[in-house]
């Protein structure tokens, strides 16, 4: 059996009766999970499909940056989820996705998870896992979404990581051995399909109070930076879809996660 075979089976039964609700495939190497499921969308078959690669040559993070994996020592995977038409505004989707990574630290142990708007997840304000929420919109009004995740487990000795706020991995916020990839995916699948049933028939309203409680920068002065602008306010946390409130000289500006990264004002950080 091949180390992705023995991988697969590890899941499998790390999820128990949810295996059913999932469609696996843990492959060996591939360009991007993402760009794979985006390019090349499973048929439908009631389950959710799952791609896991054990090393990505050309990792994709937010506003078109790399993002850096190492075999062993990270969890790159790509999750489709299909929403039925109707279901509401994608917004709040990628802040629901880091909710749900949120959630599987913690019930692990690891202390002091906080989230960054739109949806990084940090610890002591650097970074621990990367999310990119990727949206396929379909004719009949239904929706697609590819939500790829990276989490550091154990980033090697001496690795060269560009963030300007730094970055930690899970064998440093955890205290004990970090659990083997599969029983963590395993987790983290759990969290996951529990958030996106709850939002497909409530929305982000249903989960803003768990996201406000873990917001990394409540009521501080943050910047909002876009390709040619930026905006500084105090984050007054999020609204019922998702949307920053910025509290700007002008008055309260709702901002869509879309192409702008969040840094907070009078120092360095996430
Ligand atoms: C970011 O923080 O900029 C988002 C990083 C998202 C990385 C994950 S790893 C699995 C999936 N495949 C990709 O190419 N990117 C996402």
């Amino acid at each position: 059996m091949s180390d992705t075979s023995a991988s697969t089976a590890s899941l499998l039964s790390h999820l128990g009766p949810l295996a059913s609700r999932f469609a696996i495939a843990w492959i060996d190497s591939c360009a991007s999970t993402n760009s794979s499921l985006m390019e090349r969308m499973p048929d439908d078959d009631g389950r959710a499909h799952v791609l896991v690669a054990d090393r990505q040559t050309a990792g994709r993070g937010r506003r078109g940056r790399q993002w850096q994996s190492w075999p062993d020592g990270s969890l790159t995977f790509s999750l489709l989820w299909r929403f039925a038409a109707g279901t509401p505004a994608p917004a709040g989707l990628s802040l629901a996705a880091g909710l749900a990574v949120a959630r599987m630290l913690e019930r692990i142990g690891v202390p002091g998870v906080q989230l960054k708007w739109p949806n990084d997840v940090l610890i002591n304000g650097e970074k621990l896992v990367g999310i990119l929420v990727e949206l396929q919109p379909a004719r009949d009004r239904s929706l697609a979404a590819v939500i790829g995740i990276g989490i550091n487990i154990s980033l090697p000795p001496g690795a060269q990581v560009e963030h300007h706020a730094g970055v930690t991995d899970l064998a440093r916020a955890l205290e004990s051995p970090p659990p083997s990839r599969p029983a963590l995916l395993a987790r983290l699948l759990a969290e996951l399909q529990q958030l996106l049933d709850l939002y497909a028939v409530a929305g982000f309203a249903a989960l803003k109070s768990a996201w406000e409680q873990r917001n990394a920068f409540a009521e501080l002065p943050v910047r909002i930076s876009g390709e040619h602008s930026a905006i500084d306010g105090i984050c007054r946390g999020v609204d019922d879809d998702g949307a920053l409130l910025l509290d700007t000289a002008d008055g309260i500006q709702r901002i869509l996660a879309g192409d702008v990264s969040l840094r907070p004002l009078g120092g360095e950080g996430a």
